[in-house]
C-alpha cells in the first residue's frame, strides 16, 4: 500500500544518507527483525551491504538454505555463510547447564562473526572494509536495554543478543528498524517482497535448538529433533480451526518440539523398542511473560503423534506439556 511505500522511500533515503558510499555488515539470523533490517539495508544501498550468517548447527530443518534461497538467490544480496556447527558442538559436548549454555553460544557467536568481519576485510586489501555494524534492533529492544530490564531482580534466563559487538569492532551502527514495533516491523517486510510465512514466523531463541535440547547437545539429538518439529510444525500450519478458519500456527503464539534425552519402551511390529522421547509444547500469550498451554485438538495432537513416531526412528513416544507460564517458562531450558 503507498501509507507503507511512503515509509520506505523515506526508511532508504535515511539510510543513504547516513551511509554514503561506506560500507555495511550485517549478522543475519533467519529471524525476521534481522531478516527485513537486511531486506530494507539492501534496498537502500544493494552491494554496499554484505550479511554474514552464522549456522550454528542449531537451527530448524532446512532452515540455513531457506536463508540463503531468500536473501542469496531472490534478492542477489551479498550474504556470506559461515557453517559453524562443528565448532559449536564441539564447545557444547559435556556441558549441561542451560545458563552456561547459552553463555558458550552467545560467546561463540560474536568470535565467529568477529572473525568473519576481518577475513572480509583482509580479503580486500587496501579498502576500509564495513564501517557500520547493522542490527534488527526494533523499538521494545531500545526500551528492554533502557530502564525496565535493569529493574529486574533475578534473571530468569539470560537472553544472549550480541551486545557491545560494534564497540569491539570499532564500527558505527546502523539500526533502520529502531522505531518500529513488531507488527510495523512484520508489515514493512511483506511490503519489501519477503514471504508472508517467514515474516509472520513464531519467534525463535538465539541459542535456538540448544536450549530445546535438555541438557547436553549432541548432534543425534539435533538431527532427530529438528525432524520431529518440522512435522509438529508443518502439521499446524495444516491444520485450520472450523470456528475462525484459521490455521493453528497462526492461532498459537509460538509452538516448538523439546527433545527429551531419556528412553522409554515401546513396541513396534513384533519388536520392541526403547528410543528417545519428544515433548510438543504449544501456547497463546499476548507479551510472552505470561503464557497459557494451547488447546490444540486432539486429532492435531494424534496426527502429529503417530506422524513422529512412524516417520522418526529413535523416537517411541510423544508428550504434550500442559503447564503454564508462570510457574512454567515457555522454553523448558
Ligand atoms: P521463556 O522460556 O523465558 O521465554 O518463557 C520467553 C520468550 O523468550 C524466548 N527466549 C529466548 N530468546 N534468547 C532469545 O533470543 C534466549 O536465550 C531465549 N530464551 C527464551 C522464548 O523463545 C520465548 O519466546
Amino acid at each position: 500500500d503507498w501509507v507503507m511505500d511512503g515509509h520506505i522511500d523515506e526508511a532508504v533515503a535515511a539510510i543513504k544518507h547516513q551511509v554514503g558510499d561506506e560500507e555495511v555488515i550485517l549478522g543475519l539470523s533467519g529471524g525476521v527483525d534481522s531478516s527485513v533490517a537486511a531486506a530494507l539495508i539492501h534496498r537502500a544501498i544493494g552491494d554496499q551491504l554484505t550479511c554474514v550468517f552464522v549456522d550454528h548447527g542449531l537451527l530448524r530443518l532446512n532452515e540455513g538454505d531457506m536463508v540463503m534461497e531468500m536473501f542469496a538467490g531472490k534478492l542477489h544480496a551479498k550474504v556470506v555463510r559461515v557453517d559453524a556447527s562443528e565448532l559449536f558442538l564441539r564447545e557444547l559436548a559435556g556441558v549441561n547447564d542451560p545458563e552456561q549454555k547459552r553463555k558458550i553460544i552467545g560467546r561463540l557467536f560474536v568470535d565467529v562473526f568477529k572473525a568473519e568481519a576481518e577475513k572480509l576485510k583482509a580479503a580486500r586489501p587496501g579498502s576500509k572494509g564495513a564501517t557500520f555494524l547493522a542490527q534488527g534492533t526494533i523499538y521494545p529492544d531500545v526500551i528492554e536495554s533502557g530502564g525496565a530490564k535493569s529493574k529486574k531482580a533475578v534473571t530468569i534466563k539470560s537472553h544472549h543478543n550480541v551486545g557491545g559487538l560494534p564497540e569491539q569492532l570499532g564500527l558505527k551502527l546502523l539500526e533502520p528498524l529502531r522505531d518500529l514495533f513488531k507488527d510495523e516491523v512484520r508489515e514493512l517486510g511483506v511490503a519489501l517482497g519477503l514471504p508472508h510465512d517467514m515474516v509472520y514466523r513464531h519467534p525463535f531463541p538465539g541459542p535456538g535448538l540448544g536450549v530445546r535440547i535438555l541438557g547436553e547437545v549432541k548432534k543425534e539429538y539435533a538431527d532427530l529433533l529438528r525432524r520431529a518439529d518440522a512435522i509438529f510444525i508443518e502439521e499446524l500450519r495444516n491444520f485450520n480451526d472450523a470456528e475462525t478458519g484459521k490455521t493453528w500456527y497462526d492461532l498459537t503464539s509460538q509452538a516448538f518440539t523439546v527433545f527429551l534425552p531419556v528412553k522409554s519402551v515401546g513396541v513396534m511390529g513384533d519388536g520392541r523398542t526403547y528410543d528417545y522421547v519428544v515433548a510438543l509444547r504449544a501456547v497463546q500469550t499476548s507479551d510472552f511473560m505470561t503464557a497459557d498451554w494451547a488447546e490444540l485438538p486432539y486429532a492435531l495432537l494424534k496426527k502429529v503423534s503417530s506422524r513422529i513416531i512412524n516417520e522418526v526412528r529413535g523416537i517411541n513416544r510423544v508428550t504434550y506439556d500442559v503447564s503454564s507460564k508462570p510457574p512454567a517458562t515457555i522454553e523448558w531450558e
